[in-house]
């Protein structure tokens, strides 16, 4: 499938404000910052390198154009989530102890932990300094509503992170885990261009709920490719998820049964020391071998589902709902 307009419709739009914003800081954040992005003479993006898919702006400014605003009304907003997605990946990458995104090397393994975080720590406060510049009601609803967003994520992240010493996690706390650490800043940005607008309530409140279900079929669809994904297509490392012992969506479903493939999950597990890339193979069986993959595959289509549902029956623009749909479609069939 091929990537629906919008999404480079929004880098056009997006991307010079969310450079002008990085070129902010001092120069020693600015270097690990704009290398994050991508935006360094060396790189030369393939697929999605560069500085990612860019889904959340694409979701911003189709938010206000289904209020009936210009996509351009959404830009300090769409800036302000991609801020905060981008410094969750930052510190992500640490805490994951992962090597590479987006095809290249992380930013802790290229500079250092200690910049990392310090980097990550900019790109948070940056996302405020540009919803806040003009202090709006809107802006300053905006920037409320931004900080609940990313208190959800960080406690999703705090989850995330505490479930890797749990043994049985069922699939009810793991989508309470990934509806706060993705779903909650997918439902601000396709819902920040209507705030910004200052949509009515009803309009905010389906493209939030829209945005909160997709990221429930991304994380699903990010889960799939942590384990079955292709390095080369996704620019990230595959195995690592199971290595750390995570407890994602297809897990999530082979632990909740009790059965001999959970039992062999488990004992792979909690087996003492790192978990090799044998120990790694041999939990990739048996989560697919138990149905785990196409359950996640299933429970990836019903938030599809549920997303396109919560902007059906509301009063929303047809050409931005119809982006909407195509957006989702691809969000829950992408490789990369
Ligand atoms: C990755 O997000 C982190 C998750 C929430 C799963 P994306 O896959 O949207 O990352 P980029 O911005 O495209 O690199
Ligand atoms: C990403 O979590 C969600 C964040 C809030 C950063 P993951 O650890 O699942 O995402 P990737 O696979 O590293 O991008
Ligand atoms: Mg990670
Ligand atoms: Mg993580």
């Amino acid at each position: 499938m091929a990537p629906p307009a919008v999404l480079e419709r929004a880098r056009l739009l997006v991307e010079p404000a969310m450079e002008a914003a990085v070129d902010r800081l001092c120069v020693e954040l600015r270097l690990p910052s704009r290398y994050h992005f991508g935006w360094t003479e060396a790189d030369v993006p393939p697929s999605n390198a560069g500085s990612g898919k860019g889904l959340r702006p694409a979701l911003a400014i189709l938010s206000a154009e289904a209020v009936g605003a210009p996509g351009s009304t959404a830009v300090p907003g769409a800036v302000a989530t991609e801020l905060v997605h981008n410094f969750s990946l930052v510190h992500d990458d640490i805490i994951d102890g992962d090597t590479m995104r987006r095809h290249r090397p992380t930013v802790w393994s290229t500079f250092g932990v200690e910049d990392a975080v310090i980097s990550g720590d900019a790109l948070h406060n940056l996302a405020y300094q540009v919803l806040l510049d003009e202090p709006t009601p809107e802006r300053v609803s905006a920037a409320t509503r931004l900080a609940a967003a990313t208190a959800a994520m960080i406690a999703g992240q705090a989850a995330d992170m505490a479930f890797d010493d749990m043994a049985d996690i069922d699939l009810e706390a793991c989508l309470a885990m990934e509806a706060d650490k993705t779903g909650a800043l997918l439902g601000y940005a396709a819902s920040v261009g209507a705030v910004l607008v200052g949509a009515p309530g009803d309009q905010v409140d389906a493209l939030e709920a829209y945005g909160r279900e997709l990221g429930l079929a991304f994380q699903a669809v990010d889960d799939i490719l942590g384990i079955w994904g292709d390095p080369a297509v996704t620019g990230k490392a595959v195995g690592n998820d199971l290595r750390e012992r995570k407890k994602s969506m297809p897990v999530a479903f082979v632990l909740s049964g009790h059965d001999e493939a959970s039992d062999r999950l488990r004992a792979i597990y909690a087996m003492d020391g790192d978990l090799t890339d044998a120990d790694v193979a041999r939990a990739t069986v048996v989560i697919e071998a138990a149905g785990g993959r196409d359950r996640t595959v299933a429970e990836a289509r019903l938030h599809l589902d549920a997303a396109l549902d919560s902007v059906a029956d509301v009063d929303l623009g047809d050409t931005a709902v119809a982006e909407l749909a195509g957006l989702a479609r691809f969000v829950a069939e992408r490789k990369f």
